[in-house]
């Protein structure tokens, strides 16, 4: 139809993505808004296990997340790497050191992501594969709390590198070169396999397919940059 037809598309988009993709999703509507005026779009940010809930009470059209659930009939598609790096303030004694031990970490305050984050159960899963028990000093559930605290010295963190998107690693914090990080991982998108997608829902994600990646290395380029400046470093 008529409607259908580039640039006239009409309707209404439902996505929920993880904390850590708001750093690059919203990037990424923009040109997307800009082609599609007619479209709009609503965006729920949420930790990992909410937006599973979501995903089980059929509540978006389209879910952004690093690890796919394997108990739901899915279609799923990786489309942008997700590394999760070790932040400190930028006065700190390790900033300056390559190939830092990751025992070396259970002796630093942790800062640590909330139960039912990704990251945290990522980082968990690391540090028990190495026997680190980190000494979790505050746990809070939002990364720009967790930015804000590391800069202000109660410790170190890991976060996914995308956290710095708009300051790249700044004056006040810094990526340190710790052995195993980053942890390499995707952002996927994903839908449920027995809802049929919207026309609009399907033009995001072939949008998301074809275009995502480059748009998003437009700020994640220079950042990587960032963290091979900091294995370089010492
Ligand atoms: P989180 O998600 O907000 O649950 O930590 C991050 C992720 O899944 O990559």
């Amino acid at each position: 139809t008529v409607a259908n037809m580039k640039g006239m598309k009409q309707g209404s988009l439902s996505l929920a993505v993880v904390t850590t993709a708001k750093y690059v999703i919203p990037r990424l509507l923009g040109p997307f808004c800009q082609r599609f005026p007619g479209i709009d779009v609503s965006l729920k940010v949420t930790n990992h296990e909410r937006l599973l809930e979501r995903l089980g009470n059929n509540k978006d059209d389209l879910y952004i997340l690093s690890k796919p659930p394997t108990n739901t009939d899915i279609s799923s598609y990786p489309f942008l790497e997700n590394p999760l790096v070790v932040l400190a303030p930028s006065n700190h004694p390790l900033v300056n050191e390559s190939n830092i031990p990751i025992e070396r970490l259970a002796q630093e305050p942790f800062i640590m992501r909330e139960p039912g984050s990704n990251t945290r159960r990522t980082v968990e899963k690391l540090f028990a594969e190495h026997d680190v028990s980190a000494q979790i000093r505050l746990e809070l559930s939002s990364n720009e709390a967790i930015k804000q605290a590391i800069a202000g010295g109660l410790g170190i963190s890991v976060l996914s590198l995308h956290t710095l998107a708009l300051e790249g690693a700044s004056n006040q914090i810094k990526i340190l070169d710790v052995e195993h990080f980053p942890i390499m991982s995707h952002w996927y998108v994903i839908n449920l396999s027995s809802k049929q997608l919207s026309v609009v829902a399907e033009t995001f994600l072939d949008y998301l397919k074809n275009e995502g990646k480059e748009i998003a290395d437009q700020s994640v380029v220079p950042l990587q940059k960032n963290m091979k400046d900091a294995s370089k470093a010492a």
